[in-house]
């Protein structure tokens, strides 16, 4: 399996980064994607690139959380630290309207100028959207061009999802632990949901699936993920996750 949205960078696993590591290898995580936040995380983050080669890839990109009234440094730091090459996404980027809007038109700028770059390095968008289904949309459709990716953590409806297919079709949704919660809505239409269109991701060290939830979430645990994913839409645990790895590595050419 490839967890496609791993902040295994985080501080949350200073302590204890090898066991968290091999515990993933032992679940069959073969790959992850380590998405971006702002300047101050990137270090790590590239850090843990290194030190994981092959393992642990990279994606650079300004998250909206992190946009506040600094944000065109944060937005040049981006530009200035791209490497052609060095990074399979530009995330995670979106709009966060649940955490703040203080700088929500701040937010939809850094957002687009964002995904315009993307589509010029040819490369996937990892989008955080919270809150925010509508003005996404919106900042999709003012940029205007063919932008592929993934809806992180997508948490929107099965008319949402359906639109995005309509009208977005070189995105996937990232489905995560979220799934697996007790009257989950999402659970409650998966069985519609092609695995073609499906990645598979943790966020770790957030969103821990059932049984865990509530403690810190790491890649070990997309099994449970995966497992829950099969039982909704009536399949193998194996197709699941030959079908879902097919498409991160066509997603993020890794
Ligand atoms: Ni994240």
């Amino acid at each position: 399996m490839v967890d496609t949205h791993s902040h295994i960078y985080d501080e949350a696993y200073d302590g204890d980064f090898d066991e968290v590591l091999q515990r993933a290898r032992q679940a069959g995580v073969e790959k992850m994607v380590m998405p971006g936040i702002d300047s101050k995380s990137h270090g790590r983050m590239m850090e843990c690139a290194r030190r994981l080669g092959e393992y642990a890839f990279p994606a650079i990109g300004l998250h909206p959380t992190s946009v506040g009234s600094d944000w065109e440094e944060e937005l040049q730091f981006v530009w200035s630290n791209y490497r052609e090459g060095e990074f399979v996404a530009i995330g995670e980027i979106g709009l966060d309207e649940y955490w703040s809007k203080d700088f929500l038109e701040e937010q939809k700028r850094v957002f687009e100028d964002q995904l315009t770059f993307a589509w010029e390095k040819d490369l996937p968008v990892i989008i955080h959207s919270r809150n925010a289904t509508e003005d996404i949309f919106d900042c999709l459709d003012r940029v205007g061009k063919p932008v592929r990716g993934v809806f992180h953590a997508f948490s929107g409806s099965y008319e949402t999802y359906c639109r995005i297919k309509k009208s977005y079709d070189g995105f996937k949704i990232g489905v995560g632990g979220v799934v697996t919660y007790k009257n989950s809505h999402l659970a409650a239409f998966m069985d519609k949901v092609p695995l073609e269109d499906i990645l598979l991701e943790t966020d770790a060290p957030w969103l821990t699936p059932v049984p865990f939830r509530g403690k810190r979430n790491e890649s070990s645990y997309i099994r449970y993920t995966a497992v829950k994913l099969s039982e909704l839409k009536g399949v193998s645990l194996e197709e699941t996750d030959e079908v879902t790895t097919a498409n991160a590595i066509k997603m993020f050419r890794i």
